[in-house]
């Protein structure tokens, strides 16, 4: 069943489509990543979800309720965790859950809050200020916060955005177990492929505001080949190139200066091939590299871009500028 459904969801600003027709539905008790660079429109798809942004145009539905018609019933069955740290760092760890059970009302709250702070581990250090945690532990208790009210669907956005990656990979435990012991539908954000690989069911590649493609990373990653090979080369020689790509089992054949990128099908034996034309076109191949297919061969192939060039930048910026926002504290 469908947990989430979206239809031509479109959100535009001026002239500017922060997305385009984006349609895609969730299946219950699934982890489905939305990956991409900045401004993808990841986090605006999620804001329309949780039902805080309204869309230019399309329709979306979460735990059966229409965004747009019926935000309370979608907020009811909803947890929130955003891109930016947002737990209070004078309070607790256990002010800041009672907090946010006041704000949804909750009776209980004291049995339900011990639940949540075993389930991110946070239970010996519940009574400390949060000033004194980690920066994994900041992001266990925003999760923890998304959790109070018992969510059918916890959006994240960004959930390891910045943490090295030890603290990245006990956040990722902690997501799965949500959904394999509470079976918590997760809908996520990330730049991360890594994370969008070892964590999804299913993934959703964005770009610009459009998704260009969506499935199991598995299936994603077989689109590309069996093997991505690389090659450096002394010189750029156009006969060895021509050859290349006669090989049977080449899929396709890139150069850019003196690197060559292959991308190959069931191709065993390929790499004696590869050097047997080499010596035959007298090119003197300096390295060779063979992996299997990542996310970012996916990226690349259906964007045309690399997504870690795409990040690099902009990815410093973002969390500079988080720091800077709580030394103003
Ligand atoms: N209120 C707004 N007015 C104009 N443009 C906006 C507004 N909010 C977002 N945008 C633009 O919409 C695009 C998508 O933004 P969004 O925040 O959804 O990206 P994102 O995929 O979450 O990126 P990031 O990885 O940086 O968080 C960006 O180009 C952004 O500048
Ligand atoms: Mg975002």
């Amino acid at each position: 069943m469908s947990i989430i459904k979206v239809e031509n969801l479109t959100k535009i600003y001026g002239d500017f489509f922060a997305l385009n027709n984006v349609s895609f539905s969730v299946e219950q008790g699934e982890i489905f990543g939305f990956l991409g660079p900045n401004g993808a429109g990841k986090t605006t798809t999620i804001m329309i979800l949780i039902t805080l942004l309204k869309p230019s145009k399309g329709r979306a539905f979460v735990a059966g309720y229409d965004v747009v018609k019926e935000p309370s019933k979608v907020r009811a069955n909803i947890g929130y965790v955003s891109q930016d740290i947002t737990v209070d760092d004078y309070l607790t760890g256990r002010e800041n859950l009672k907090f946010q059970a006041h704000l949804y009302n909750l009776n209980n709250e004291n049995k339900r809050i011990e639940e949540i702070l075993n389930l991110v581990d946070l239970s010996d250090r519940a009574d400390e200020p949060v000033a004194l945690y980690s920066a994994g532990m900041k992001r266990r208790l925003d999760i923890a916060c998304g959790l109070i009210n018992t969510p059918k669907v916890l959006f994240l956005d960004e959930p390891t955005l910045g943490l090295d990656a030890q603290t990245k990979r006990r956040i990722w435990d902690y997501i799965k177990r949500l959904k394999n012991e509470l079976g918590i539908t997760i809908f996520l954000t990330t730049h991360y492929m890594e994370e969008a690989d070892i964590l999804c069911n299913r993934v959703a590649i964005i770009d610009r505001g459009e998704i260009k493609a969506l499935d199991k990373p598995s299936i994603l990653k077989g689109h590309i080949g069996d093997e991505v090979i690389n090659l450096k080369l002394e010189y750029l020689s156009e006969a060895f190139m021509d050859s290349l790509k006669k090989l049977q089992g080449i899929k396709e054949v890139k150069f850019h200066d003196t690197l060559c990128s292959i991308k190959a099908k069931g191709a065993e034996g390929l790499i004696p091939k590869i050097f047997e034309l080499a010596s035959i076109h007298k090119v003197k191949v300096e390295s060779l590299s063979s992996k299997k297919p990542t996310l970012e061969d996916v990226f690349l192939a259906y964007t045309g871009r690399g997504l870690r060039d795409i990040l690099s930048d902009k990815e410093k910026g973002k969390i500079f500028g988080k720091r800077m926002r709580r030394f103003r504290y």
